[in-house]
């Protein structure tokens, strides 16, 4: 295995700065594989950073960039706009349901977090009946600036500020495994609905359809029906964070399509460029949107940034959505999370194992202690598979263009990792060692 020199001048996020680690340095990226710089090749069960769904190298999307590049990087766009986001936001409002017509594009999800909120915000004064009060999930993550952060209750996003509104965290009523069994998602829904009656009216509910850094968490089918009935209920806006579940990573296009439902609001990144630019995006609706009509010169939505909608990023986004129409991404991740689901319910039986669980390529096996999560997730590593551990929660979330023999190869690895971490005394031995 390849270190970076303990003298490295890199400051990596969300790492120990003082943890005798030495991180495998990536070098090259093909399909569903990617090489270390001693030449080691790994199937990517993380797909980059959750974000690579067309697979690393895609000649389509590099071919879009590269076009872009030459025919002009970026340029101003509040005075101006470009070809390339008028064919993204147009490519998304073919794609998105009701008339969630109305994009706004950012960098990061986190970035696209804190416009949903500024606009949530913005609308309520506009209609001259100012909502402040948010209302997400406890184990929810919305991103990591000040604001998105505030959004979790998650110890991860724990911060010593205040939030600038009154945020409501709701808390699982049950455990995760049990969300599947008869009565979960009214036992969620009854939550949410207890959180709407006991305050002000709230402005907006915020909430991924599949919960991704809180241990991927898969929702109770009907639950997301349910909120949108208590949001219309209660005039308050459902804000859909689809950063994670968006284009095609649950089996659908996005995450609140298994229930069929729209949202007032939604946030949308990783797999909107495939990982090969950063790029985000709220889409709304000309209601909203036109709320802000009245707003002074400088107005219209006071919030941008010198990349927001970059014309690199947003050609590459915009041939990723063909890219993922014209292989079938969607319905490829829908059959190839059915098998890699099948084979992981094998490992059920391991004394380690609290609940498989998934929802297309979105796989979570659930283990009793942290360590031996982060201890399988070193295994698998040593025998050539990428994945990640949040938490107890050990997650494979490979590129939608997995085929039927990776799926195959990367259970079987599951399994052996699985099977070398068979008691805490051999995990704690592992993490020494790691
Ligand atoms: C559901 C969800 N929302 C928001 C974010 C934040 O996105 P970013 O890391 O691009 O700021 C993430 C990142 O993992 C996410 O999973």
């Amino acid at each position: 295995m390849s270190s970076a020199t303990p003298t490295s001048t890199f400051w990596r996020p969300w790492t120990p700065v003082a943890a005798a680690t030495d991180p495998v340095v990536m070098v090259e990226g093909r399909g569903t594989r990617v090489r270390d710089a001693d030449g080691t090749w790994y199937v990517d069960g993380i797909s980059g950073m959750m974000n690579a769904s067309c697979g690393h190298g895609h000649p389509r999307l590099l071919q879009a960039a590269a076009r872009q590049l030459e025919q002009l990087a970026h340029f101003e766009l509040s005075a101006f706009t470009h070809p390339a986001a008028e064919a993204l936001a147009a490519g998304l409002a073919r794609l998105l349901p009701g008339d969630l017509g109305e994009t706004f594009l950012v960098n990061s999800g986190s970035e696209a977090t804190e416009a949903a909120m500024r606009i949530v915000s913005q609308y309520w004064r506009n209609m001259g009946a100012p909502r402040d009060r948010v209302i997400t999930f406890q184990a929810g993550y919305h991103g990591s600036t000040a604001l998105a952060q505030k959004l979790s209750g998650l110890p991860s996003n724990a911060s010593d500020w205040a939030a600038p509104f009154p945020i409501d965290h709701v808390r699982l009523p049950v455990p995760p495994r049990e969300l599947r069994s008869a009565g979960g998602a009214e036992a969620l829904a009854g939550a949410f609905a207890t959180a709407l009656a006991a305050g002000p009216p709230a402005a907006a509910v915020m909430v991924e359809p599949l919960l991704n850094v809180g241990g991927g968490i898969v929702l109770p089918a009907g639950f997301l029906t349910e909120l949108r009935r208590l949001c219309d209920q209660y005039g308050t806006l459902l804000v859909l964070d689809e950063v994670f579940c968006g284009f095609g990573r649950t089996g659908r296009m996005f995450g609140f399509d298994h229930d069929g439902v729209t949202p007032d609001l939604v946030t949308m990144s990783k797999g909107i460029s495939g990982g090969y630019v950063p790029l985000a995006a709220v889409s709304t609706t000309p209601e909203i949107k036109g709320s802000f009509r009245h707003e002074p010169m400088i107005g219209g939505l006071r919030y941008g940034h010198t990349t927001s909608g970059h014309a690199v990023a947003c050609a590459v986004a915009a041939e990723t959505l063909e890219v993922i129409a014209d292989e079938g991404l969607v319905g490829n991740a829908k059959v190839r999370g059915s098998e890699l689901l099948s084979g992981l319910r094998e490992l059920e039986d391991h004394p380690s194992v609290i609940d498989v669980r998934g929802l297309g390529l979105v796989a979570t096996i659930e283990v009793d202690e942290q360590e031996t999560a982060s201890a399988v997730v070193a295994e698998a590593r040593r025998g050539g598979l990428i994945i990640r551990s949040q938490g107890t929660a050990i997650m494979v979330m490979p590129p939608l263009i997995t085929t039927a023999a990776d799926v195959a190869e990367t259970v079987q690895l599951m399994a052996q990792a699985l099977a070398r971490v068979t008691s805490s005394a051999d995990h704690r031995l592992h993490a020494v060692h790691q």
